[in-house]
């Protein structure tokens, strides 16, 4: 298939499109590179073909352009016949978004709209959406997809809560529309080779780069953020999962996509604490992460992870990879990212 990857340039859409060119489809990325670098084309390219990339040409097509641009958006829908979209593009950062809550819903919501638009302007009725475990709110764990949804705390939160409404109410109105809803958990990990990872700007929001950047000493020590919460050693609980595990689920979403909406939790099923992440990276790595224990961070809850059951029934999709890859490879990447 011809897939439209929005993002691609990105943490999740990289890996993503590495594991959609190596299941044999072609892809075309669309990413204003506001989060990433152009490079990464040539890196993907270089980790598909291992080293002849010029070969991979005909395979992926870059465009660097905004989504929510609907005239640059259709200029791509004309020129290539595509079979479906991944919606990976948007911003991310929580904190941000309280600060710009109108650059996060602009972003995130217009580009949704747009691309979705597009879809049925054009025929193209595969959609898959990058969602986030963040819509269920703080509800009892594990989460399960037939929830109802608790309120989000933030901005980001609500938009991705939104884009799932307005695909679910796109889908009411065509019936011929197909839409997988992906519930990611939180994605760590880096392609096997170290080319590509997750590289954040500045001081990183999220637990695993904050740690990486510790073990390589740009930064002193992590901050453990709360001691007292209801959980196995009293830091928060997530459900850590390996980004091949989350691109490969892409993969099998789109391959088995049919008529209406689909929700699917990508996760381990597994939860995992602030300080047995640490103790298995330290492990692993043979390196000591020094830490202290602060205040809570707002917005915080105290457990988070899936009921990965459906997506194992429906896809035939488990997370293979344990956390001791996860770090092993997220502190390879950390090492070879200049
Ligand atoms: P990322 O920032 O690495 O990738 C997003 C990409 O989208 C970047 O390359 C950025 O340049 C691009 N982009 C943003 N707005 C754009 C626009 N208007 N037009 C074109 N390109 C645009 O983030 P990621 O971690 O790869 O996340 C991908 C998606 O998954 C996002 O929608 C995010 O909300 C969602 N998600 C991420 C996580 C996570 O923890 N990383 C968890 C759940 C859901
Ligand atoms: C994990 C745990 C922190 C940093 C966020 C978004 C969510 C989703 C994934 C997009 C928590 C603790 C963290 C640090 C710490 N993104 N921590 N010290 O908050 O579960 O999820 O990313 O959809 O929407 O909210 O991920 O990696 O920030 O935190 O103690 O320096 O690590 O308190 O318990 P989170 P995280």
């Amino acid at each position: 298939m011809q897939i439209l990857v929005t993002g691609g340039a990105g943490y999740i859409g990289s890996h993503t499109c590495v594991a959609l060119l190596e299941a044999g489809h072609t892809v075309i990325v669309a990413d204003n590179l506001c989060n990433s670098k152009a490079e990464t084309i040539d890196k993907i390219k270089q980790i598909v073909n291992q080293g002849n990339e010029a070969n991979m040409d005909n395979k992926i097509t870059f465009y660097k352009i905004d989504v929510t641009d609907e005239v640059a958006v259709e200029k791509v829908f004309s020129n290539h016949k595509l079979d479906g979209v991944i919606h990976f593009a948007g911003l991310k950062a929580v904190g941000e978004s309280v600060e710009k809550p109108l650059a996060y819903y602009y972003n995130n919501l217009v580009s949704t709209i747009v691309l979705s638009k597009m879809c049925l302007k054009y025929g193209v009725n595969k959609f898959v959406f990058s969602s986030s475990a963040t819509v269920y709110g703080d509800n009892t764990v594990p989460f399960v997809e037939t929830m109802q949804l608790l309120p989000t705390t933030n901005p980001y939160g609500e938009t991705k809560v939104m884009s799932e409404r307005i695909l679910t109410d796109a889908i009411k109105a065509n019936p011929d529309f197909s839409v997988s809803l992906l519930r990611y958990f939180n994605p760590v990990g880096a392609h096997e080779s170290g080319l590509i990872g997750e590289a954040p700007n500045g001081i990183p929001n999220n637990l695993m780069p904050y740690v990486t950047q510790v073990a390589k000493g740009k930064l002193e020590k992590l901050r453990v953020f709360g001691n007292d919460y209801p959980t196995v050693d009293g830091t928060g609980v997530r459900d850590y999962i390996h980004v091949m595990d989350l691109a490969d689920g892409h993969v099998v979403a789109l391959d088995n996509l049919s008529n209406g909406v689909h929700i699917y939790n990508l996760g381990t099923g597994q939860g995992t604490s602030v300080l047995q992440l640490v103790k298995a990276f330290e492990e692993a790595n043979g390196i000591e992460i020094p830490y202290e224990i602060v205040d809570r961070r707002p917005g915080d809850i105290a457990s988070c992870y899936a009921d990965a059951s459906k997506a194992e029934r429906k896809l035939k999709w488990i997370a293979k990879r344990d956390i001791v890859e996860m770090c092993l490879d997220s502190w390879r990447f950390e090492q070879q990212n200049k």
